[in-house]
């Protein structure tokens, strides 16, 4: 039974209610707080503040537990595809065997590339960094794509699914100078993307089950994260009623800073970095630990995980089992495993609780399928849409207030105009 929590405030005693979530999350309602005791409350990083409801996705960071809809993430990393808990995302149940080939059939016919969209996409040069061009083209969909009038998105949000790997593939053909590939739809989500990658002019493209398997895990793995900073970008952005298009495109430019998506990229690049240098582990693990040095050991650390990421543990598995599928011997991989082991048994990362997260090895996974290093937060990006779309969904169908925080003032208080003259 939700309890009421009381607060003294100035010599009074305000009464506010309590919340508990299906999965006994506990919250003090402070929905009435400033009107009734003239304070807010204060809590930089939401460290401690819930934004909404959600019926999505559920984690336990001291326990090391993450469910999309109930399911656990083992679970639908083992025996699932992308698609299918794209769905599961959605519609909030796994797909019957009909709904999900309607499903996958809608996504493809919204695969036919937008000619204009593309023209613009040739003409960013390939030195601009991919997250950056397919934030734009995200965000200029909206100008070929007219919005629903009852507000209904759905089919721009298949439309997004379709279009957002292909602009993917878009940037990379630019940059390795070979012509776009058109998706051939006769495959799978995860094997025409793979094709539009990989598929030379005139070879007839098979592809490899091991690829399009691995892909399918890692994208399954960052399909959701709940009220993660990208997402809950999505959701204050959607929260104006800005178009889905908007929406998602600043989610995009959200996941590409280091402490977020774009750490995946950083973790290669760390590593490279101690493969030059000697592959001197200890070096860069004390440079961690020095606040002076203003280096960070990347993919290691997580605000909600505490005890170990669930899916990092999947993914170090996978980089070992891709790796050996494909005969591939990454010596960074090597390096990975001694920096984390290293860290889980120095007191600096044990006493804070550091761990590896997603983004420690699945760059290296990712390098084994061919994917560049500066695609890696692409990658990423594409896995989170489906988790996106499905909470900007909810916030539409719960008709969510605007997102506007308070602040606590700290400048100046009242000062007369200076003229120009007189400064
Ligand atoms: N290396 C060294 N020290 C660290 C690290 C790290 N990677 N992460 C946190 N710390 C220290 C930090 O300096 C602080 O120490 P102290 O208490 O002495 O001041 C303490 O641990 C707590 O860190 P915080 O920065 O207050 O924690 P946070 O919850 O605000 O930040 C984080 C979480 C993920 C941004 C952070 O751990 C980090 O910067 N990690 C490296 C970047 C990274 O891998 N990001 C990917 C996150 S997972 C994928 C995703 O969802 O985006």
């Amino acid at each position: 039974m939700p309890q009421n929590s009381f607060i003294n405030l100035d010599g009074q005693s305000f009464e506010l209610p309590t919340i508990v979530g299906s999965e006994n999350e506990k919250a003090i309602d402070i929905a009435k707080l400033r009107d009734l005791t003239g304070y807010v409350t204060f809590d930089p990083g939401y460290k401690n503040s819930g934004a909404t409801k959600s019926a999505i996705t559920f984690l336990d960071g001291e326990e090391g537990i993450l469910r999309y809809r109930g399911y656990s993430i083992e679970e639908l990393a083992d025996k699932s595809t992308f698609l299918e808990v794209s769905y599961l995302l959605f519609y909030g149940e796994l797909p019957t065997l009909d709904q999900l080939n309607s499903f996958e059939n809608k996504i493809k016919q919204e695969t036919i590339s937008n000619e204009n969209l593309k023209k613009i996409a040739d003409a960013i040069p390939s030195s601009v960094h991919p997250m950056s061009e397919i934030a734009s083209l995200v965000g200029l969909m909206s100008a070929f794509h007219s919005m629903d009038e009852d507000g209904d998105d759905e089919i721009n949000m298949l439309r997004l699914m379709a279009t957002l790997p292909i602009m993917a593939t878009w940037n990379y053909k630019k940059c390795v100078g070979q012509n776009a590939n058109l998706p051939d739809t006769s495959m799978d989500y995860c094997s025409t993307f793979l094709q539009m990658m990989f598929a030379k002019p005139g070879e007839d493209f098979k592809g490899d089950p091991v690829v399009s398997k691995a892909l399918n895990k890692l994208l399954i793995l960052h399909a959701d994260h709940e009220q993660n900073c990208s997402t809950s970008t999505v959701r204050l952005v959607g929260s104006s009623q800005a178009n889905v298009f908007a929406s998602i495109s600043a989610g995009i430019q959200a996941l590409s800073g280091p402490l977020h998506g774009g750490a995946n990229q950083e973790v290669i690049e760390m590593l490279e970095a101690i493969k030059s240098d000697g592959e001197d582990t200890e070096k860069y693990i004390a440079m961690a630990k020095d606040k002076a040095s203003g280096f960070r050991l990347m993919g290691f650390g997580h605000r909600v995980y505490k005890n170990f990421d669930p899916r990092a543990k999947i993914i170090k598995k996978a980089a070992d089992d891709v790796l050996k599928a494909l005969g591939v011997n990454d010596p960074v991989l090597l390096i990975a495993q001694h920096l984390e082991e290293a860290a889980l048994h120095d007191d600096y990362f044990v006493a804070r609780k550091l761990y590896p997260n997603v983004d420690f090895y699945s760059g290296i996974i990712y390098r084994a399928l061919g994917i560049p290093t500066n695609m890696f937060t692409v990658m990423f990006a594409i896995g989170r849409l489906p988790g996106w779309l499905a909470q900007w969904k909810e916030l539409k169908t719960n008709k969510e207030p605007i997102g506007r925080p308070r602040q606590i003032y700290t400048g100046y208080t009242s000062r007369p105009f200076v003229e120009i003259a007189n400064r």
